[in-house]
């Protein structure tokens, strides 16, 4: 059961690029474990990004639901490299309340990831208020998942295991247990949803249920305009159509935003600049713009949440983003439909998009940097040399077509 979890199917159409851009989202809140023996060498290696949603009743008889993705203070106590009688296990509390436990097995050519359990105490008034039940619940899911001894276990796609009241979800996992010589391998095992993405996906529809599309978008999406005002007046400017392509659970979900119903607000800070949306469905979709190398700025995170309906809720986070960079003072702009991959489940594609964070001055646009110059850069050069070189020869041939009648006149006298 779960481990059909761990393989949800992928989408086709993501890349190396896309990976790139999940595995910059990775390093920020990653959790790391660099476990070593006795004598100091590495025995198991692990990086990864999780992040849980809880269901429980209140005493109200009502259902909350609480979020887990911020880990705070994270401790990695109990975790054990293994000995003959136990295997390797990775053991982590973080907050008061929460402690998640992975264990490992080792086979003559193969090790497994055995188990993962989670456990959370309703007795921790402040993450859950007015709980029914009060105490410490344990889910435990049988992964088994097998990876070559000497590989390093790679899966950057999203992972769900939902088990009773708790989800849990894993992306941008790197593992490695029984670590030999102390070094960390740098074969990698991916996972069959990594293997999908990362080469040219051939047909798969044919063996698999290919994912479910919401029907066809419904075109481009409405260009809207959205401000943020401070005491000084209008602080940051944006217009744009966007549309947002969620792939959750093997469908694609493709919204596009309908400025009339959405609100907008943000915030204005010397280095720092933040554009909030939200509307109905929307709880909040944030771009946060930065400054870098103190002259230009550009789209740094993109933070969102959203119901999908039918109850589920897609969040993430990017703040590694490097999109719509121009220098202080101006703004950018693009015309043409460009597309933000702000993770492999999750990009957002935009139109005739205006955006200015900073220094705005008088409520209106400054001279924008256009996308156009943005698009491969290096080959501009060359295109502009290679028109020079077309214009060159063809002042040349009309020249010598345009003296060739002369001469010729010239001669029959
Ligand atoms: C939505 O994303 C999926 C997967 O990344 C892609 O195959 C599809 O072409 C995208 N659709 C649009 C309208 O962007
Ligand atoms: C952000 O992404 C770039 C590559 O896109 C990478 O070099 C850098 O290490 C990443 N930084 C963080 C903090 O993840
Ligand atoms: C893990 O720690 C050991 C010892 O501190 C170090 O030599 C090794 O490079 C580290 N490995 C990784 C992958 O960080
Ligand atoms: C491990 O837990 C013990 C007891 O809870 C605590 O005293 C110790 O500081 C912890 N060690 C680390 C490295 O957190
Ligand atoms: C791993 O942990 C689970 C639950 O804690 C336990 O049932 C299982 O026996 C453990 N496996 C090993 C090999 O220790
Ligand atoms: C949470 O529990 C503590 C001690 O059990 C209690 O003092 C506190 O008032 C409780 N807070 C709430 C909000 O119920
Ligand atoms: C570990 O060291 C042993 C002896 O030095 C060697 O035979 C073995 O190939 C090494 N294994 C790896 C994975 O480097
Ligand atoms: C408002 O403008 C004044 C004068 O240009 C400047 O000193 C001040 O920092 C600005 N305040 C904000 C919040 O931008
Ligand atoms: C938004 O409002 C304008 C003017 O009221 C209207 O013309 C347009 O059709 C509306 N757009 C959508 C997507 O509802
Ligand atoms: C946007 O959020 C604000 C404050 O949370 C809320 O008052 C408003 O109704 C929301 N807008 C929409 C369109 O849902
Ligand atoms: C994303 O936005 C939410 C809501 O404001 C906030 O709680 C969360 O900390 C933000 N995440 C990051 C990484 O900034
Ligand atoms: C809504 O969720 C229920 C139960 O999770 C499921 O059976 C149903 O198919 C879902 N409907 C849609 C439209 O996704």
């Amino acid at each position: 059961m779960v481990y059909r979890d761990l393989r949800l199917l992928p989408v086709s159409g993501s890349g190396f690029v896309l990976l790139c851009v999940v595995l910059g989202a990775i390093r920020s809140y990653a959790l790391e474990l660099n476990l070593t023996d006795s004598e100091k060498a590495t025995c198991l290696y692990a990086k990864w990004q999780m992040s849980f949603k809880i269901h429980y009743e209140t005493t109200s008889k009502t259902n909350k639901t609480v979020s887990i993705s911020d880990h705070g203070n994270v401790t990695y106590n109990g975790s054990i490299c293994g000995d003959d009688q136990n295997g390797p296990k990775i053991a982590v509390q973080f907050g008061s309340s929460f402690s998640w436990i992975v264990n490992f097995t080792k086979e003559i050519t193969t090790y497994s990831i055995d188990s993962i359990s989670f456990s959370y105490n309703t007795g921790d008034n402040t993450t859950f208020p007015e709980a029914e039940n009060k105490g410490i619940i344990t889910v435990t899911d049988s992964v088994a998942i097998g990876i070559p001894l000497n590989y390093m276990f790679r899966c950057n796609s999203l992972s769900t295991l939902k088990k009773n009241d708790v989800i849990q979800q894993y992306w941008a996992v790197l593992v490695q247990a029984f670590v030999q010589n102390g070094t960390v391998s740098t074969k990698e095992f991916l996972c069959d949803k990594d293997k999908i993405s990362t080469t040219v996906p051939p047909i798969i529809h044919t063996t698999v249920p290919s994912p479910t599309v919401t029907p066809s978008p419904k075109g481009r999406p409405e260009v809207g305009t959205y401000f943020v005002n401070n005491v000084n007046g209008t602080c940051l400017l944006a217009t744009m159509g966007l549309q947002l392509n969620i792939t959750q659970d093997k469908t694609v979900s493709v919204i596009n935003i309908n400025p009339n119903t959405t609100d907008f607000t943000g915030s204005c800070h010397p280095q720092t600049a933040l554009l909030r949306l939200n509307s109905s469905n929307i709880n909040y979709l944030d771009f946060v713009f930065a400054v870098k190398n103190e002259n230009q700025f550009y789209l740094k995170e993109v933070n969102i949440s959203m119901n999908l309906g039918n109850g589920s809720v897609f969040s993430f986070v990017n703040n590694n983003l490097s999109y719509w960079g121009a220098p202080l003072g101006s703004s950018y702009m693009c015309n043409k439909e460009q597309t933000l991959l702000v993770s492999g489940t999750f990009q957002i594609n935009t139109f005739d998009l205006r955006v200015q964070p900073f220094n705005v001055m008088e409520g209106k646009y400054s001279t924008a940097q256009d996308c156009s110059a943005d698009d491969d850069n290096f080959l501009v050069p060359i295109a502009v040399g290679a028109a020079l070189a077309g214009v060159l020869i063809l002042v040349l041939l009309a020249y010598f077509i345009g003296l060739k009648p002369h001469h010729a006149e010239y001669e029959q006298f």
